[in-house]
């Protein structure tokens, strides 16, 4: 059964650079379920690896910081006549090449570019190719997991992520005056592919992300491409200006108990040393200080010393 109903349909896809990549796995579900998919890449370079990853299938290009090559992309995709059922906007960009740097000395120009290329690029493609849409298209964009809880590896990605989250609201809003257009964002938690391997202390904040998912598994890209395929489908027409988050419910185990009995295992050890340091420290002054008041004073400096705090 055509559950998707999305056989015949049509869907422009940004952001497939590798086998790895969201978009890779969004196209994959939708062409599984017979819909075409028409791919805009950032470069020539990407444009070449993406032909051979995805034989026969149309790739155009366009590096979404040039509004000339958004017109020209506008122009390529009219002059082929096509008329979409859904856009996928799976971009983003962070410049980290300054290291991992405190939040409140993110570089300017990195975050600006930031924000054009991962969040302003969604309200420019919209409006330049709104007329390339189908009056009751969808149009899906990746945002993230949570912006509220300020992951330092994830660096300034967040507050652009939040942005992003509200830009959806405010597409859906301004386009409902002349269509029937969703704008619709899923929101994975950590997954494995090369945009986030560039980011500085990802893999440990991975790792860390499988020890707190209930399932102690961590979410597939596969898991994300299916909502994403789902709000690009007629079956999600009740869905509008809304965050789908994918976290397989990370977002909900804070007190994951097996990591409290861990951290609270590490202190309890970490009181034991203290205390047989305490022991050390004690037989020391004995055996340096032989005056019984020298070493009365000594051994109250020792209890008043702080030890790891117990909370
Ligand atoms: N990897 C994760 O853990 C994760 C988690 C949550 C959300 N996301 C989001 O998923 C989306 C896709 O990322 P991905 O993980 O598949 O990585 P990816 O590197 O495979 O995809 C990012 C895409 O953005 C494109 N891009 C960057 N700058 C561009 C520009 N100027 N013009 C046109 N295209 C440009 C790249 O060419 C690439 O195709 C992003 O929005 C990312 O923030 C990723």
């Amino acid at each position: 059964m055509d559950f998707l109903q999305l056989d015949g349909k049509t869907v422009l896809v940004f952001g497939v650079a590798n086998r790895r990549s969201v978009a890779y796995h969004v196209a994959c579900v939708l062409e599984a379920a017979g819909a075409q998919c028409v791919h805009v890449v950032q470069n020539q370079h990407i444009r070449q690896s993406v032909e051979k990853l995805l034989p026969q299938r149309e790739v155009f290009i366009c590096d979404v910081q040039q509004p000339d090559e958004i017109e020209q992309l506008r122009r390529q995709l009219a002059e082929r006549g096509y008329k979409f059922h859904g856009l996928l906007h799976s971009i983003a960009y962070a410049d980290y090449s300054a290291g991992p740097l405190p939040f409140h000395q993110t570089p300017r120009q990195a975050f600006l570019q930031a924000v054009d290329v991962s969040c302003y690029s969604l309200i420019a493609l919209s409006n330049a190719l709104k007329d390339l849409l189908e009056p009751d298209a969808s149009v899906v964009t990746v945002s993230i997991s949570t912006t509220q809880m300020a992951s330092e590896s994830y660096g300034y990605m967040a507050p652009i992520k939040a942005a992003l989250d509200s830009t959806i609201v405010f597409l859906a809003k301004s386009f409902s005056r002349f269509s029937r257009v969703r704008f619709n964002a899923v929101a994975p938690g950590l997954l494995k592919t090369s945009a986030s391997a560039g980011i500085p202390g990802y893999v440990d904040a991975y790792l860390y992300a499988e020890k707190v998912i209930p399932r102690k598994q961590a979410v597939q890209t596969e898991e994300v491409a299916s909502v994403a395929a789902f709000l690009l489908s007629p079956r999600s027409s009740g869905i509008n200006a809304q965050k789908i988050v994918v976290d397989a419910g990370m977002g909900i185990n804070y007190f994951d108990r097996e990591l409290i009995e861990r951290v609270l295992r590490e202190q309890e050890l970490q009181w034991h040393e203290w205390l047989f340091l305490q022991q050390k420290r004690r037989v020391f002054c004995r055996m340096l200080l032989k005056d019984s008041n020298s070493f009365n004073s000594m051994n109250s400096f020792v209890a008043r010393a702080d030890g790891p705090s117990r909370h």
